[in-house]
Order: C-alpha cells, then sequence, then structure tokens
C-alpha cells in the first residue's frame, strides 16, 4: 500500500479535545471527574439567539446561502466589530466560516506557500501549528516569556524575521495564557510587519473577554498598512456561549475576502443557516449578556488566580483575558507523588487526573514545558472543589 498524505501524517490530535473525551469517559464510568480543560463557556446561548434559530427553521430557511455569508450576518459583523472596537470594514471585506477554527484555516490557506515560515509566538493555541504544518508552512516559535505577561516584545519579534518570514500568528487575548498585548507592544510589531511586508493573522475571539477595567487593542489600529496586511479573526463561540452553533468570521482586505471565500466555496460552502441566523441576532440584539458572562469570568479567575498562587510549588501570573490560568509548574518537576515519579508536564497533569479526577491541560500541548493550562469556563462550586482537590494532592508531593 502506498503511504498516506507526508502532510496529514504528521498531524497531531487535539490535546485538549482529546484530554477533555479522557474526563468524559471517566464522568460516563460513574468516577466524579473535574475538567479545567476545555475552552468553552459552561453558559446557555442566551434565549432570544436560539428562538432566531428556531424562528429560522420555521421560515424554513434552509438552503444555500452565499459561500461567505448571509448580508445581513456581514453587515451585523461590521457593525459590531465597529461599535465594540472602532474597526471600520464593508461587507465585502467580511467571510463567515464553520467557526473561527475554520477562518483561521481559510486565512492559513490564503497566505501560505510551502516553505513559508510563519512566527507564532508560544504558548500557542494547540490548532495553529497543525493547520500551519498541514499547509506546508514552517511555524518559527518565538517563547513569549512568563516575566513578560507571556506576550512576544517586538525586539523578540525582529529577531525572529528572516527572508521567508511571511505570517505572524497574534492572539491577544491568548489562549492558553490569558495574556494580554499593549497597545505599545503592538504598535512596535505592527512597524515591523509593515516594513517587512509581513502579514498578521490577528485571532481575537477573546476581545471581549478582558478584566480590571483593560481595553482591547487590535494591532489594526495602527494605520491602513498594517490593517491591509492583517486578517482579523473573530466569532460568536466564546462571546455568546454559541461553541456548537459555528459561526467564526474574519475580517480584512476586499482581495483577501474575496480568495477566502472562494476558497470555502470549493470546501464547505456556506455556514449552516440557522447559525447564520442566530448569529444575527447575537450580534444585533442585546448585549448584556457578554457583560454578565464577562463580570462572572472576572470573579472566577480572581479566585483561582489567588488559590493557585497560595498551593506550595505552583505559580502563576494574573491574566488579562481570556478564561485560562496558566500555573508554573516547574517545582514539581522531580518529585514523587503517591509514588509516581514527575518527569513533566503530561506526568503531572496524569496524576491530577487520575489521583485527584481533575483534568487539566500540560503546557507541552502549547509547546511550553513547564506549565498547565486551568480552564475557569467552570461553575465557582467546581472550581472551588477541583482547586481544593489539586492543592491536597500537590502537598503530597516529596
Ligand atoms: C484562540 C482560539 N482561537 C480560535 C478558537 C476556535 O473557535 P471556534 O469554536 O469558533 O472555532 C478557539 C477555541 O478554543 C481559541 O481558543
Amino acid at each position: 500500500m502506498k503511504p498516506i498524505s507526508r502532510r496529514a501524517s504528521q498531524i497531531s490530535p487535539s490535546p485538549t479535545l482529546a484530554l477533555d473525551a479522557k474526563a468524559k469517559a471517566m464522568q460516563a464510568q460513574g468516577l466524579d471527574v473535574i475538567s479545567f480543560a476545555v475552552g468553552e463557556p459552561d453558559f446557555n446561548t442566551p434565549e432570544h439567539i436560539g428562538q432566531a434559530g428556531i424562528d429560522a427553521i420555521k421560515q424554513n430557511f434552509t438552503r444555500y446561502t452565499p459561500a461567505a455569508g448571509i448580508p445581513d450576518l456581514k453587515q451585523a459583523v461590521c457593525q459590531r466589530l465597529k461599535t465594540d472596537f472602532g474597526q471600520e470594514y464593508e461587507p465585502n471585506q467580511i467571510v463567515v466560516s464553520n467557526g473561527a477554527k475554520h477562518s483561521l484555516y481559510n486565512s492559513f490557506t490564503a497566505l501560505i506557500d510551502e516553505g513559508d515560515e510563519v512566527i507564532l509566538p508560544t504558548p500557542c493555541w494547540v490548532s495553529y501549528t497543525e493547520q500551519i504544518k498541514l499547509l506546508g508552512g514552517v511555524p518559527v516559535f518565538v517563547e513569549a516569556k512568563e516575566e513578560n505577561g507571556f506576550v512576544m516584545t517586538a525586539a523578540q519579534f525582529e529577531a525572529a524575521i528572516t527572508p521567508k518570514s511571511k505570517v505572524l500568528m497574534l492572539n491577544s487575548p491568548s489562549n492558553p495564557t490569558g495574556g494580554v498585548y499593549t497597545a505599545e507592544n503592538l504598535k512596535g510589531i505592527a512597524d515591523l510587519c509593515v516594513k517587512h511586508g509581513i502579514y498578521v493573522i490577528a485571532d481575537e475571539i477573546y476581545a471581549s473577554l478582558l478584566y480590571d477595567g483593560l481595553k482591547f487593542v487590535s494591532i489594526t489600529e495602527f494605520g491602513d498598512e498594517i490593517k491591509d496586511l492583517t486578517i482579523v479573526v473573530n466569532g460568536v463561540s466564546k462571546s455568546y456561549a454559541m461553541t456548537g452553533w459555528r459561526i467564526g468570521y474574519t475580517a480584512s482586505t476586499v482581495e483577501l475576502a474575496k480568495i477566502m471565500g472562494d476558497i470555502q466555496s470549493h470546501m464547505t460552502s456556506n455556514a449552516g443557516n440557522i447559525s447564520q441566523k442566530a448569529a444575527v441576532m447575537a450580534l444585533n440584539g442585546p448585549q448584556d449578556s457578554i457583560e454578565a458572562m464577562r463580570v462572572e469570568f472576572e470573579k472566577r479567575r480572581n479566585y483561582m488566580v489567588e488559590k493557585v498562587n497560595s498551593i506550595p510549588g505552583l505559580s502563576c501570573n494574573n491574566p488579562g483575558g481570556a478564561f485560562y490560568v496558566f500555573a508554573n509548574i516547574t517545582n514539581f518537576f522531580g518529585k514523587t507523588i503517591r509514588g509516581i515519579k514527575i518527569n513533566n508536564g503530561t506526568d503531572l497533569c496524569n496524576v491530577i487526573l487520575e489521583e485527584a479526577k481533575v483534568a487539566v491541560v500540560p503546557g507541552i500541548a502549547f509547546e511550553a514545558e513547564g506549565f498547565m493550562r486551568f480552564s475557569y469556563a467552570n461553575s465557582m462550586e467546581n472550581i472551588i472543589e477541583g482547586l481544593n482537590r489539586v492543592e491536597a494532592l500537590l502537598k503530597e508531593a516529596v
């Protein structure tokens, strides 16, 4: 038999989904597992949004739509981007896709040729690396340091640029660290992109989840040149608790939007009609549910950060956004817990899952050994109980 595709065989499964699946399988066996593994709001989709989906079915809105999205959704995206973030786009610059993950893949497909380098600050979200590799691109990792709030400095970026650099993959607020780029930092990075003609894919999916009064800053704010080099990726999954509806979108130049729309027309055609109508309601309807969720997340973050830092051997930054805490676990390396030697983050996460029945993702999944990611997209009750269990187990480390 001839081998399957070289690129395809390099792909690893999503470690976060795998871990969550393991936790769910343990739950199905009747074990009381608390999962901090998945990046999904625990809130329900607000009712008026669900109702818009039901109405779409009742009205038989069930046929193909334009591949890049229905006009009223593109219009709603433009309106939201302008009102919330001051970003000016026209509907022909918007492509609606099956989740932000799909928008990212469209963006990489539009920009990457074999051998092109994509600068990727780490720790980074799991799918970027695999999507880049699948397209024949070369991820170039730049370590965003814990002491810098897990954001890449302009100097680090400059040092990573080569003649093959094509794209910078930027994610602020970040999954997995919650790190947020400051305006000053972004300006320095934007200037370098313009100087070297490097495109930016700006994953802004957590833009509405910021804490401590922080205001969202997009790299597109620093002039038309950087805006034209940037594909903004966003969606309704995180802000409106709509992960399963699968609606994401890009905002870019007309030229790039046309190319991505054409790509999508051959890959998936339009995102689901019902979901598109629900997303119109999400974006145009009342926005108070976002603030209610944000306030609740901020409370949970405050609790989690304080608790993690109170556990001997564990420490973490105070993340400015998203819903993750990225804890430093290096103090446990070389120690033993219940007879199990901890050599790395995967060992520690395995022992926490097996012995404390708490699912946490090892940093290596995000190209960052020495850390583990807790998601606080879980109830306060579960956060308290889960962290108590982790604390009790880690106290046994010798
Ligand atoms: C940074 C980041 N980008 C994109 C996505 C994908 O979002 P969607 O569910 O809309 O595909 C996620 C989801 O976990 C994410 O954390």
